[in-house]
């Protein structure tokens, strides 16, 4: 899956900018990434619930909410609520990561958990076993163009064992300096849905550079 994240694109134009991925199944994009920042658990600022409702009505293509902000636990089931696909918190920011899973899927969302580069799996393999996504990120949060950091890819092969061998459904995400350079080895590590803000709306055709970018990892 491929997941362009509208960091990158112009915010005055959220619709055009949505519609710029769409397209047919398997083609367009699938999720539509959208970068939640508080200014507080990352430094910069991006925007909150009012324009993640404006964009639902906008757009058919399912929203991929990644919040990264503080207090989750308050936040992240009101845009469950407004009708986000998927809403991602960061375990490092979350107080009760498992009650707040449950809260987001009675909301009708898949829920999603993010760990930054630094922050290992291991403590949260119980609370994993709640969530329908996994988000590895591959830079540190915050930023759209920074470049991908390999040293994840032991993470994500880590996590694609625990999700075979376990037999769980959770999606393994990436997020994070994933263009046409990066993609194959984070496919080949072991990842489902592809994260990529720059590598798509900084191309001249958004809608070619995702296929460009799944046509690196479909063989
Ligand atoms: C970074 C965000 C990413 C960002 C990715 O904190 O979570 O989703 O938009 O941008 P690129 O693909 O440019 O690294
Ligand atoms: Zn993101």
């Amino acid at each position: 899956m491929i997941a362009p994240s509208i960091l990158a694109a112009d915010f005055a134009r959220l619709a055009d900018e949505a519609a710029a991925v769409g397209g047919p199944p398997g083609s367009g994009a699938d999720w539509l990434h959208v970068d939640v920042m508080d200014a507080h658990f990352v430094p910069n600022l991006t925007l909150g619930l009012p324009v993640v409702e404006s964009l639902i009505r906008a757009t058919t293509i399912p929203l991929d909410c990644h919040l990264m902000i503080d207090d989750p636990d308050r936040w992240a089931v009101g845009y469950a609520e407004a009708g986000a696909h998927n809403v991602t918190v960061h375990v490092e920011a979350a107080r009760d990561p498992v009650a707040l899973a449950a809260d987001l899927r009675a909301a009708g969302a898949r829920a999603g958990l993010s760990v930054k580069p630094g922050t290992p799996l291991e403590p949260y393999l119980e609370t994993l076993r709640h969530y329908d996504t996994l988000l590895v990120m591959s830079v540190e949060p915050g930023f759209g163009g920074q470049s991908f950091m390999p040293e994840v890819l032991e993470k994500v092969r880590s996590a694609r064992r625990m999700v075979d061998t376990g037999h769980l459904t959770l999606l393994v995400e990436i997020d994070g300096g994933i263009n046409a350079d990066t993609i194959e080895a984070a496919a080949e590590a072991g990842v489902d849905c592809f994260v990529a803000g720059s590598a798509v709306y900084g191309a001249d055709d958004p809608a070619r550079a995702v296929q460009a970018l799944r046509d690196r990892v479909v063989k």
